[in-house]
């Protein structure tokens, strides 16, 4: 696929993947409108774009606010007249045991993980209908498809993209839209730090880099696959669980409960 002038609207480009996404697809000509909530880390993603694609720019916008994506959306419309790939990325993370997760964090969680991707597809939709063409990318999680101890709330928002994105499949192909659903397992960015202190570590051969990730996504886009996870060993995981979930959740279950008591000694 030929990126050259397509536009390209990123949500949560001023950090990690999603900054690192926006600067790949400004090098392959994309013009790329990346958003997010910190004026000032936007700006470098900006002019790091600008290089290669001087009509690349951000725009403030949280996701999480209906109001702001409907504004951001209508903007990039009026400016470029089309959005040919929407790749909702904007993400943040928890780790706390349920009982002890303030209904807050869980409320927060779903608007911008889940809500921010329904209002910013909602919003993105009608002028890509209108055209038959274009691509929704949505970027989730191997707990998306897997749960897992003390993210439930992450867990949850991102099993609710994964439904979303599978239903918009069927929905959207015959109109000539394509959708994706990229399924990083742990990722080397700054998503801990904002939660977490101390996260646990994972194993090296789980970890993926940004860059890894953004090229994952591109070959995605280029060959319209509808589902990636990354590290690619990691889908033998998931069919696995889908081929036999009670044998699955019964180790699983093992190793979480051991995760526990060598914590509590
Ligand atoms: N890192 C991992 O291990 C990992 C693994 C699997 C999946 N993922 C997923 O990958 C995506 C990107 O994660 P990352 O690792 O790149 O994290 P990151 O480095 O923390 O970047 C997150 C991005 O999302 C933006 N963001 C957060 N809340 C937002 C909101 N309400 N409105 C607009 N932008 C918002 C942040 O920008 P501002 O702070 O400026 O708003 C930032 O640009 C997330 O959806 C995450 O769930 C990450």
């Amino acid at each position: 696929m030929n990126f050259q002038d397509r536009v390209v609207l990123i949500t949560g480009a001023s950090n990690g993947i999603g900054r690192r996404l926006a600067i790949d697809l400004a090098t392959r000509g994309a013009i790329v409108v990346g958003c997010g909530r910190s004026l000032e880390r936007l700006q470098a993603t900006s002019a790091e774009m600008q290089r290669t694609s001087p009509l690349s720019t951000a725009i403030k916008c949280d996701v999480a606010k209906l109001d702001q994506v409907r504004e951001m959306v209508t903007g990039v419309l009026s400016k470029f007249g089309k959005i040919d790939i929407l790749i909702n990325n904007a993400g943040i993370g928890m780790r706390k045991p349920f009982a002890e997760t303030p209904i807050e964090v869980i409320e927060e969680l779903m608007r911008t993980n889940y809500l921010g991707v329904v209002y910013c597809t909602h919003a993105a939709l009608p002028s890509m209908i209108a055209r038959g063409s274009g691509h929704i990318v949505n970027i989730s999680s191997v707990a998306g498809k897997i749960g897992a101890l003390n993210i439930a709330g992450y867990c949850a928002s991102k099993f609710a993209m994964n439904g979303l994105s599978e239903s918009l499949y069927y929905e959207l192909t015959p109109l000539g839209i394509n959708v994706s659903v990229i399924c990083p397992g742990p990722v080397r960015t700054n998503f801990n730090k904002s939660f977490d202190d101390t996260p646990p570590k994972s194993p090296a051969s789980l970890v993926v880099s940004p860059e890894f990730v953004s090229a994952a996504i591109i070959k995605a886009i280029e060959g319209r696959r509808f589902e990636v996870v990354l590290p690619h060993w990691l889908a033998l995981i998931c069919w696995f669980k889908q081929a036999t979930p009670n044998l699955f959740r019964a180790i699983a279950g093992r190793n979480f409960r051991r995760i526990v008591e060598t914590k509590k000694t």
